[in-house]
């Protein structure tokens, strides 16, 4: 009996990394290189800067009360995927699952975000993904100490 909470968890590992195969997967997913320099003019240019706070880039002044504030960039314990990074800007809804708090999208779960599928180039994408990832910092990783446990030595059989 007490293998099946184990077997739940290797099945669950199993679905999870699963959501990655199959046709809406995203397997073979790969962009080309982006320009940073070019990818920090487009940021500004469709003014990410309105609800985004990113220490290269200064806030832009609205006049209205920022009421959606989520930082880009800073120390992570682990740097967003391009893949991560162009699915939150091409179709930012997809992350209502996972998100926190209300204020980020309306009651049916449309995220705040302003759509730019209609507008950006994928030139402009891809150097946008690598600016913002370029602005993203591995936070120094600490290593947990464990203590040593000896096992006593099995009984000698004569
Ligand atoms: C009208 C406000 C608004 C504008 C303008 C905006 N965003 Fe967002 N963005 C959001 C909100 C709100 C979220 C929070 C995540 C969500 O919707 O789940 C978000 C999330 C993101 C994320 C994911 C962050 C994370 O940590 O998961 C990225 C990347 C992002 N935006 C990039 C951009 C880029 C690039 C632009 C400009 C082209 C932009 N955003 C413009 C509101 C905005």
């Amino acid at each position: 009996m007490r293998y099946i909470p184990r077997l739940l968890l290797i099945v669950g590992a199993i679905s999870l990394a699963g959501c990655d195969t199959g046709p809406k997967g995203s397997i073979g997913f790969s962009l080309p290189d982006g320009d940073i320099t070019r990818g920090k003019a487009a940021y500004i240019e469709f003014q990410c800067n309105a609800c985004h706070v990113n220490e290269q880039v200064p806030q832009l002044d609205t006049g209205a009360p920022a009421t959606i504030s989520v930082t880009l960039g800073g120390e992570t314990a682990r740097i967003k995927s391009y893949g991560e990074l162009v699915t939150s800007v091409i179709n930012p809804s997809h992350k209502v699952a996972r998100r926190g708090s209300d204020d980020m999208a309306d009651e049916g779960g449309t995220s705040k975000m302003v759509s730019y599928n209609d507008i950006m180039t994928v030139s402009q994408l891809i150097d946008l993904v690598a600016f913002v990832q370029s602005s993203y910092e591995l936070s120094p990783y600490s290593h947990t100490n464990y203590p040593v446990y000896w096992l006593p030595e099995p009984a000698q059989k004569d």
